[in-house]
């Protein structure tokens, strides 16, 4: 068959069969965390087969679809004006549909079509390949559903196209769904079972990326470190499996190791993981590897072992301290970063106090801090009572952002008077003078451009820097 290649789509070639022609523009747009963005473009690509070329322009579509968050409270409320704004443009051109993917499909199933009338397509995040037949649905006057999750499915076989990319850096799943059951948490309910890729798709992934001079790959789960190839299922099964599947099996280390070896010139990266999975291989490994890049997400949440029980975090203050000292120990010069709530169900001031001294404790590099948001469904919505009132939320969590900025300004000021690798990925967005790039710390560099081009690894002398930014001059390239 004859292959029509469209240039078309955000500088990436794309594959459409011509039985279907090109004749209709999607516009497809993501909030949330990155796994959102990643699934985005496995939609695109699923899409593209069917003739849907990607357009940046909401007027121009035949088909909007919006991948939503459902993590807190004001995620949901940002879509909702969203389709808000939806609504608007279909008024101008009302041959528009218009479907919602995602944790907010998953969660609100077909409820959402009565509370939304916009809605035309509600898709849960195991059922993207079932887009083709959904979009015959409404396409033929009928609304169309499906939010039935998968124990399999993880779109191993489908190469993303990679939208609004810098062509430097990019996702690649590695796990879909999340079996941890925090408490505060609807993913587990709106994302399904956890249930690993295979590493030979993951390989092939990447593999592409490498060919199209990608130069950075950040491996993707909601808790890679519990990653586990066996040949297919669901982690919880892994027990029920043979000793040839039990002996064969590949877990994040092995991944991750196996990924480095074959990609000398990749920059790896990983997130998130949970401090109860991450273990010391995973360091060892890091630590082996000078293409691993030297920065770690470790989510703490509360710095209170009676609040990390509540939430069902299956570990205590001890524990992470020990991680955070192996993982200093081994790494020296390993950046890691937070999330935490504040002012989940029952949480004292004495709770809140603890929290800020494991912070002083670590000294994070930085971190991504919220007011706790009750989500329908969740154990903690179920069994307790949002009881921390609203402005001693947000007190608590001023006073974490304040010590948190304190921290990062400490960290950054270490690196002035070094030479850092900076992978550079974009213009900075307050200079077109100048690029933007990160170090392997995962830290934010900002230096002239003078004749350095975007994917240059470069050598940069650090010598300023903002509570989020370095600033310096690049000395050369990288050897
Ligand atoms: N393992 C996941 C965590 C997803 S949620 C990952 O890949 O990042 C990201 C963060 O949102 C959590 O670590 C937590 O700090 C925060 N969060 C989750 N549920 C929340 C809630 N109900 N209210 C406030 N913050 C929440
Ligand atoms: Fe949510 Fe806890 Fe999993 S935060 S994504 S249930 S590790």
């Amino acid at each position: 068959m004859e292959k029509i290649i469209d240039e078309n789509i955000q500088g990436q070639s794309l594959v459409l069969d011509p039985k279907k022609g090109n004749q209709r523009k999607l516009f497809i747009e993501s909030y949330g965390c990155q796994m959102n963005f990643s699934d985005s473009e496995i939609v695109a690509s699923i899409l593209a087969k069917e003739g849907f070329n990607t357009t940046q322009n909401l007027e121009d579509a035949d088909l909007v679809l919006v991948n939503t968050c459902s993590i807190r409270e004001k995620a949901e409320l940002t879509v909702r004006k969203r389709l808000e704004k939806y609504n608007a443009v279909k008024k101008i051109n009302p041959g528009m549909k218009v479907g919602v993917l995602g944790c907010m499909a998953e969660r609100l199933k077909s409820k959402f079509l009565e509370e939304e009338k916009i809605v035309d397509l509600v898709v849960g995040p195991d059922a993207y390949k079932d887009l083709p037949n959904l979009i015959e649905e409404v396409d033929a006057g009928r609304n169309a559903v499906n939010v039935i999750l998968s124990k399999e499915e993880t779109y191993g076989d489908i190469s993303p196209v990679r939208l609004q990319s810098n062509g430097v850096s990019a996702f690649v799943s590695i796990t879909r769904g999340c079996d941890n059951m925090c408490t505060f948490c609807v993913v587990p309910f709106t994302r399904g079972r956890e249930r690993s890729r295979d590493p030979q798709s993951i390989i092939k992934e990447i593999d592409e990326l490498v060919d199209k001079n990608f130069k950075e790959i950040t491996l993707l789960g909601q808790n890679v470190d519990s990653y586990l190839w066996y040949g297919g299922g669901l982690k919880k099964d892994f027990d029920k499996a043979s000793d040839f599947q039990k002996a064969t099996a590949v877990n994040f280390a092995k991944l991750l190791d196996m990924v480095a070896l074959k990609y000398p010139k990749l920059r790896l990266r990983f997130t998130t993981s949970n401090p109860q999975d991450m273990t010391l291989d995973v360091i060892e490994v890091m630590a082996k590897h000078q293409n691993i890049c030297k920065y770690i997400h470790l989510p703490i949440q509360s710095g209170s072992d009676r609040i990390l029980k509540e939430m069902n975090r299956l570990h205590t203050r001890q524990e992470y301290f020990d991680l955070i000292d192996n993982i200093k120990r081994i790494i020296p010069n390993c950046a890691i970063s937070q999330d935490i709530i504040t002012g989940f169900p029952t949480e004292t001031e004495k709770d809140h106090q603890d929290t800020l001294s494991l912070m002083e404790y670590v000294k994070y590099d930085y971190g991504f801090m919220f007011a706790y948001s009750e989500r329908p469904g969740t154990l903690a919505e179920r069994k307790m009572d949002d009881d921390v009132p609203e402005e001693v939320k947000k007190r608590r969590l001023a006073e974490i952002i304040a010590l948190q900025r304190k921290h990062s300004e400490h960290r950054h000021r270490a690196f002035i008077g070094q030479t850092l690798e900076v992978l550079i990925e974009k213009e900075s967005k307050k200079s077109d003078a100048h690029w933007s790039g990160r170090t392997t710390q995962n830290t934010v560099a900002v230096f002239p451009k003078e004749n350095y081009q975007i994917g240059d690894f470069v050598m940069v002398h650090i010598d300023d820097c903002t509570s989020a930014t370095l600033l310096g001059k690049a000395v050369g390239i990288a050897p």
